[in-house]
């Protein structure tokens, strides 16, 4: 599958499920103080989030255009140190304005991943935040994966914010475990390393509140869900190749002369 054709599935598979395709915003946020660029999808509906604006759909999906050169999602300093980040790219995130909430955010995840994009079940694990019991539960019960392959982490990895105020919440992600030829090489190497072994996919969080200057959270009107993945990654794996530079989205652009 192209890089076009896993965005286009994404777009489909989530419209299949009455979201809303919504087009990528500007890089440069509309009317955002708080942002230099666009940093994630999210960031085009913060007020939707925060119940300052309501639209006409309680569902959407877009693939985001992101810069992470800076701020709380810096990824400048890692380029060229990792196969997985180049500070521009596009995110691919399903939104919830007050609908499903974490089972939704978490079974469509999970059938994205295994039924239309075809991850290897037993190459995922998943993180959740350390307290958050219901999405350890959702992971275990009802998708099945087994419960010492869903790590529980702590606000470093598993708590989202989208910068230093503004929506948040606790968050679980999907990673896929690349094997040992890949990454730093240690016995001890699992979902908490750096390297990229374990590559972390997808994140789904599931936005509670909002966090404002002095680091007070308060809950939002409804708890939402924003989810993110980077599509240069995506399709790396799914292209079997060992870093998103050799992808078909970003190799055309290093060896055109
Ligand atoms: N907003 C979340 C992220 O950027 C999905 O990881």
């Amino acid at each position: 599958m192209t890089g076009h054709e896993i965005r286009r599935r994404f777009l489909d598979y989530f419209k299949e499920k009455e979201h809303r395709i919504v087009k990528s915003s500007s890089l440069i946020p509309s009317s955002d103080p708080t942002l230099l660029f666009t940093n994630a999808g999210m960031v085009q509906f913060k007020d939707v989030f925060l119940g300052n604006e309501k639209r006409d759909y309680k569902r959407a999906v877009s693939s985001q255009k992101c810069v992470r050169a800076g701020g709380k999602h810096n990824d400048l300093e890692v380029v060229g140190r990792t196969a997985r980040h180049h500070t521009f790219f596009e995110m691919l995130g399903n939104f919830s304005f007050g609908d499903y909430f974490k089972e939704g955010a978490i079974e469509y995840g999970w059938e994205f991943m295994t039924g239309i994009v075809k991850m290897p079940e037993e190459k995922l694990w998943i993180t959740v935040y350390k307290d958050d019991d219901e999405a350890f539960r959702i992971w275990n019960e009802k998708i099945g994966i087994p419960a010492d392959k869903i790590v529980r982490l702590g606000e470093k990895d598993n708590f989202w914010s989208m910068g230093d105020t503004g929506p948040c919440g606790p968050c679980s992600e999907i990673h896929i475990d690349q094997g040992e030829g890949i990454g730093c090489g240690s016995p001890e190497c699992n979902v908490e390393c750096d390297c990229d072994r374990f590559m972390e996919l997808w994140n789904l969080v599931f936005m509670q509140y909002n966090r404002d200057s002095k680091g007070i959270l308060t809950p939002l009107p409804n708890p939402s869900i924003d989810t993110g993945m980077g599509l240069e990654r995506l399709s790396a794996v799914v292209q079997k190749v060992k870093s998103n530079y050799e992808s078909d989205l970003l190799k055309p652009i290093i060896t055109y002369s």
